[in-house]
């Protein structure tokens, strides 16, 4: 068996910060904004599955929407379609970014007792503070005893999917949400190279417009991406641990630091597409793949919607300022209490767990395998170097994807960065997030 010795370091801090941020903030389940429908569709590019109404079912519910994203999803169906032939898998799908629309769509279902089978749902707060908390999860002792998933997955990764010593849900990836992408012939024609620094962002920016580029593609119809962007900014200000800090209590939201981490930001956004209130993450990377933009600071899924779309001029480096520094989220399964077809959703699980799974799935979904023993498959030149980035580079867990803050926090962010984005007012903005702070600590 591999030594978990390589992620440790950086998984201990990460860990600490989840816990020290769960007991800052426990969210409840509480009145969700109601979605107008429960949408049943198959991915883009896939017929959806037809229902046998005498055979047995299984409804899958997750975000995965897009091309890398369906295709990943799709790929996991084939596997379980193998395995279990008899069983019709309904594609339960909300599209949006992050589970923007997901998310609510799920709430209304769990509260009203019409659960899915088994749902997507990160690691850390928004698994633990949402669901488990609220007692709507069972526990998964037996599917991890059976399938050695108990050795399989990072201590560190078990540590955030379990609660009080339970496992609740089972990981399927890594991925990482503080990459710059870029398309390297755009950079070749304007004679430029990436940036490393806000500084070198800024230069890079400049030199973009003149040539009449949009020098960052932004699609925030779902404010998670004004999130996504904003934590990319806060690590590269703040560091790692500063970062971490604004978690646990360490950082103060007050601090001088975030202060630069929000002019920064604004100086950022002055330099996006003016649409972007109207275009989702993948119509933003658009922009980069036709030229019309140069790049857009986004997590790794960007890899997958490149792969999907025969992109050939991906080009890549860390977010400014965010060398050595991984940012971190988990896309896990898990069994809802009431699942109608819980020994279908018992054998999904089992199924996705497994190196062979993790291989198929993570390639197509611009993901690294949380499983220890995968990750012998054929993946870009992209995931190759995260798989090294995770086993060295400081951990820190993501704010906009479920990882660093209960939902209520996360929210509340947001409804922040939202105002923000069009006020680009800095002094209110940094009121409002030493309270949203504030009222999570509440919770403490
Ligand atoms: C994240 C999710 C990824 C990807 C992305 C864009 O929250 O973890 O798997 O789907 O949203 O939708």
């Amino acid at each position: 068996m591999r030594s978990f010795h390589w992620f440790r370091s950086g998984l201990i801090g990460f860990v600490a910060t989840l816990l020290a941020a769960s007991a800052m903030a426990v969210a409840p389940v509480g009145a969700a904004p109601v979605p107008a429908t429960r949408v049943q569709t198959g991915p883009i590019g896939f017929p959806a599955p037809v229902v046998q109404q005498s055979g047995q079912q299984l409804e899958i519910f997750s975000w995965w929407t897009t091309g890398g994203e369906a295709a990943g999803l799709e790929a996991m169906f084939g596997m379980y379609r193998q395995q279990y032939p008899g069983v019709s898998i309904i594609n339960a799908t909300v599209a949006g970014g992050a589970g923007s629309n997901a998310k609510a769509v799920l709430k209304t279902r769990m509260l009203g007792g019409d659960p899915p089978d088994t749902f997507q749902v990160h690691m850390g707060h928004e698994l633990v503070d949402t669901w488990v908390i609220a007692e709507k999860m069972e526990p998964l002792d037996d599917v991890y005893a059976q399938m050695g998933y108990d050795t399989a997955f990072p201590q560190g990764v078990l540590d955030i999917v379990s609660y009080q010593g339970h496992p609740y849900s089972v990981p399927v990836n890594i991925h990482r949400a503080n990459v710059l992408w870029y398309n390297t012939q755009v950079f070749a024609d304007a004679g430029l190279t990436p940036p490393n620094t806000f500084d070198e962002f800024f230069r890079v920016a400049e030199a973009l417009r003149a040539r009449g580029i949009t020098p960052l593609a932004l699609g925030d119809v779902g404010s998670w991406a004004d999130a996504n962007l904003f934590e990319t900014v806060l690590i590269g200000t703040l560091g790692a641990d500063g970062y971490k800090g604004l978690w646990t209590g360490q950082t103060s939201w007050s601090d001088p630091q975030v202060t630069q981490a929000l002019e920064t930001t604004k100086q950022m956004l002055a330099y996006a597409n003016p649409d972007h209130a109207a275009l989702s993450w993948d119509q933003a990377n658009d922009l980069v793949i036709s030229g019309q933009a140069g790049m857009t600071i986004m997590g790794d899924w960007v890899d997958a919607d490149n792969l999907a779309k025969n992109f050939p001029s991906s080009g890549w480096v860390m977010a400014p300022g965010n060398q050595g520094v991984f940012d971190a989220l988990s896309d896990t399964f898990g069994l809802p209490k009431g699942a109608r077809h819980r020994e279908a959703a018992l054998n999904w699980l089992r199924l996705i767990g497994t190196p062979e799974a993790q291989d198929t799935f993570n390639p197509l979904k611009g993901s690294i395998p949380a499983n220890v023993n995968a990750g012998h498959a054929t993946y870009t030149p992209y995931l190759n170097e995260s798989m090294q980035a995770w086993k060295t580079d400081a951990i820190v867990p993501s704010l906009a994807h479920g990882a660093a803050a209960s939902e209520g926090w996360v929210t509340a962010i947001q409804d922040v960065l939202t105002v923000f984005v069009t006020r680009q007012d800095v002094v209110q903005a940094q009121q409002a997030l030493v309270l949203a702070a504030a009222d999570a600590n509440a919770g403490r």
